[in-house]
């Protein structure tokens, strides 16, 4: 827990912001298209502000059928003068813009830099001088990983470990929030989630790669032995929590999101073929990532404790099934970005023979 230079500020209330004006960064990204339309559907008065730079990542087809709803600004977070004058006019920043995926951050670590670093520090300059309230969005991969087999969990006093150029700027721009905190009494707060998973998410991660790779009648591409577990959340549920700690959350804290989701890899390749109608052995073992980490699993009691939150989607399978039907009826949106991110992963992914440790008869639970 920090101590603040603004711990006697009241705390922001849902009333009060319901009607104010919001800036949302990544707004065309897949957490930050569906913190929009959530906030849109379950609070009809506020009035939203997207600015995106329209990466490789972001698409304003994310927003369709929202879109006459809220101001789209195309522009990078680190332009200061834009962020500048759209901070100026909001009263609550959440800030979603990043570059997140990990196997880009070890092809060209960059891009990673100057977003989520440089990025991030002037959207913080700029709430600093607007005295405006901010909430920002990180990841438990700041924490490093766990061993498969560690009773432990992250929790909020778990020291920062990052493995990768993404976590490593991630937890870069988590300090930085931290000391705009402390020195300058700035009116912030941060969570950091687990892997989500849902609608509009690029088809360069995971759940969805696969996804439409089976319906173009691909197999499966599994890293390494597969047995890496990571903790799912569904989308919704973690921008529920982002609301919680918006209306509820103490300045200057954080907030961990888990939805206590933990599955391995390859027993996420099998649901997924199960759920499908295909074989669930159907899949290729591929180059496993440089660094990867091994397990991630979060301790979300503080926010469901404290601020009385609950996730919605409980049933892994359920919500994947319903995460398959999405990207079934919606070709459209995830077709024109297919091809070109299979060429990428093609030129350094190579089919490999199954490791050992990857004994297909593994029952594939965590524990
Ligand atoms: P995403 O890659 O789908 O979307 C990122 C969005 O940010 C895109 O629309 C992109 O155009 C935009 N963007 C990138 N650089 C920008 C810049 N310089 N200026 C303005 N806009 C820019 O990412 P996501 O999965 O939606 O993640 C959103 C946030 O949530 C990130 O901060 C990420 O670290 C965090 N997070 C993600 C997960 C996950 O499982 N995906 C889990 C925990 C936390
Ligand atoms: P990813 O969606 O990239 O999220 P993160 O690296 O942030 O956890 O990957 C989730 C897990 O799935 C990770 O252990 C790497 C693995 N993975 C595969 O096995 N095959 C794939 O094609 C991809 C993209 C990831």
């Amino acid at each position: 827990s920090l101590s603040t230079a603004s711990e006697a500020a009241p705390p922001a209330r849902v009333g009060r912001l319901r009607s104010m004006q919001i800036l949302v960064t990544g707004g065309a990204g897949f957490i930050g298209s569906n913190f929009v339309h959530l906030t849109l559907a379950q609070r009809p008065d506020a009035q939203i502000t997207v600015l995106d730079a329209l990466t490789y990542a972001g698409t304003k087809a994310s927003l369709d059928g929202v879109l006459d709803k809220i101001t789209f600004v195309e522009g990078d977070i680190a332009d200061a003068e834009l962020v500048d004058r759209l901070v100026g006019e909001a009263d609550l920043v959440v800030h979603f813009a990043a570059e997140s995926h990990n196997d880009n951050s070890l092809a060209n670590p960059w891009p990673f830099v100057q977003t989520n670093l440089i990025g991030t520090y002037t959207l913080l300059e700029a709430v600093r001088k607007h005295n405006v309230r901010y909430h920002h969005v990180s990841t438990d991969e700041v924490y490093g990983d766990l061993e498969l087999d560690d009773p432990e969990r992250f929790s909020e006093s778990t020291p920062y470990n990052p493995s990768s150029p993404y976590s490593s700027t991630k937890a870069g721009s988590d300090l930085l929030v931290r000391a705009w905190v402390r020195s300058f009494g700035v009116q912030a707060t941060i969570s950091n989630c687990s892997n989500n998973y849902g609608p509009r998410q690029h088809v360069e991660k995971f759940i969805p790669r696969q996804i439409t790779n089976v319906i173009d009648g691909v197999r499966p591409k599994l890293y390494g032995a597969g047995l890496n577990v990571r903790d799912w959340i569904h989308v919704d549920d973690h921008n529920t929590g982002v609301w919680a700690i918006i209306d509820r959350g103490q300045i200057g804290e954080t907030y961990l999101i888990g939805a206590d989701g933990e599955v391995n890899n390859v027993t996420v390749i099998r649901d997924i073929l199960e759920a499908m109608g295909k074989d669930p052995n159907a899949f290729d073992h591929v180059t496993d990532r440089a660094g990867h980490d091994l397990r991630y699993a979060i301790d979300s009691t503080r926010l469901r404790t404290e601020l009385g939150w609950q996730p919605q989607y409980r049933d892994f399978r359920s919500g994947l099934q319903a995460t398959i039907d999405w990207y079934k009826a919606n070709e459209d949106w995830w077709r024109p970005m297919k091809a070109e991110t299979e060429a990428k992963y093609a030129a350094t992914q190579k089919v490999v023979q199954a490791p050992v440790e990857g004994d297909a008869d593994a029952d594939g639970e965590s524990h």
